[in-house]
């Protein structure tokens, strides 16, 4: 049986199940309450009982003194509900409510996703969670490589897996070390999160998101945030690579099409290489902006709308441009280069041309 937790402090509402912490819930639907360790140690996830009922159903070694019960004082990570709640508990809403974590965590997948595409998934430990807001990237160091960012592919309410997505490169030895080398059990140091790229939750507007080739990453991030939520917005999703194989995760872009209401997506591959729009930049500008037009002209004006674009700086720009011509206001325009991905040289020879 599910029950209502209610946050006092903005009035958002999530279910939690039964044998659920409170905090596992939140997790899942999205919402960033405050914790550390997740195990009853740090105390970081207290919150206060305003109604309802809770129960504890894992141990704690942090103590909440016998006045602190009386004033319904409880740790979120170790109690569930008994029945519909209303808590007052801190809650992340900026980048800077969340602090810099340096965590020790273990490779769980690495596959390869298209020739130089590949998709890392790595878990924290239990006790050592990476809280991030969607959209963010993190830093992976390796010993005796270097370090890299790559912008996190997946929501946070994944928990304690977080997928990234690299593109391999000759410029990014990272990148080449974990295709090359990385294999379930590995451990990795990730570092973070770093960045301002995260969805206003507070907005309530339509949303077009514009990713180009593994900016696809932080835009994956905010989509299932957003869905995780379940807010009824419009929400259209655009994607554009040099070839098919920049699209690496089409399928999966068409497959939310049918998951969701409200819900449409564009998959641009376009027919030149990387190589032949780096030899002829004004090919490389005119392409892309046809492209962007085409994919918009369903919008005629977007003043309502909130845009978020992973791309680099010049198909940015571009994108930036087409939108001004719908009405797009520019405080609701946020952007985010690719990380980890300097292979675009097709789109700095795309900017030369302007
Ligand atoms: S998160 Fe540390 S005690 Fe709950």
């Amino acid at each position: 049986m599910e029950h209502k937790v209610t946050l006092c402090s903005n009035n958002k509402t999530f279910m939690v199940q039964e044998n659920e912490t409170i905090l596992e819930a939140a997790i899942r639907a999205g919402i960033s309450i405050n914790y550390g360790c997740s195990s009853g140690t740090c105390g970081l996830c207290q919150a206060r009982l305003i109604s309802g009922t809770v129960e504890e159903i894992k141990p704690r070694e942090f103590v909440i003194s016998e006045a602190e019960k009386l004033q319904g004082h409880m740790l979120t990570c170790v109690c569930a509900v008994k029945d519909d709640v209303v808590i007052d508990v801190l809650v992340a809403n900026t980048v800077a409510d969340i602090p810099l974590q340096k965590i020790n965590v273990k490779v769980r997948k690495v596959d390869q996703l298209v020739e130089q595409v590949f998709r890392l998934i790595v878990q924290t430990p239990r006790t050592s969670r990476l809280r991030f807001l969607a959209g963010q990237y993190v830093e992976i160091g390796l010993d005796g490589v270097g370090e890299s960012r790559f912008s996190i592919a997946s929501c946070p309410c994944e928990d304690r897996l977080i997928e990234l997505h690299l593109r391999v490169s000759s410029d990014d030895p990272v990148s080449m070390r974990v295709a090359d080398k990385m294999r379930m059990g590995d451990n990795l140091v990730l570092s973070g999160p770093f960045g301002e790229f995260i969805y206003d939750e507070n907005a309530n507007r339509p949303v077009i998101l514009f990713a180009f080739d593994t900016g696809f990453a932080a835009i994956k991030s905010l989509l299932e945030h957003i869905t995780a939520q379940e807010q009824e917005l419009h929400i259209h999703l655009i994607w554009m690579s040099c070839g098919r194989d920049g699209l690496y995760m089409h399928n999966l872009c068409r497959s939310w099409t049918d998951a969701f209401d409200n819900f449409s997506y564009t998959g641009i591959a376009l027919d030149e290489s990387i190589k032949q729009l780096a030899d002829n930049p004004q090919l490389g500008c005119a392409t892309v902006e046809a492209h962007i037009m085409q994919a918009m002209q369903s919008h005629t004006d977007l003043s309502c709308h909130d845009v978020y674009v992973s791309a680099p700086a010049p198909a940015t720009k571009l994108f930036e441009n087409v939108c001004r011509k719908k009405n797009v206001l520019m405080r609701r325009f946020f952007t985010e280069p690719v990380r980890g991905n300097e292979d675009m040289s097709c789109m700095v020879s795309v900017k030369s041309a302007n």
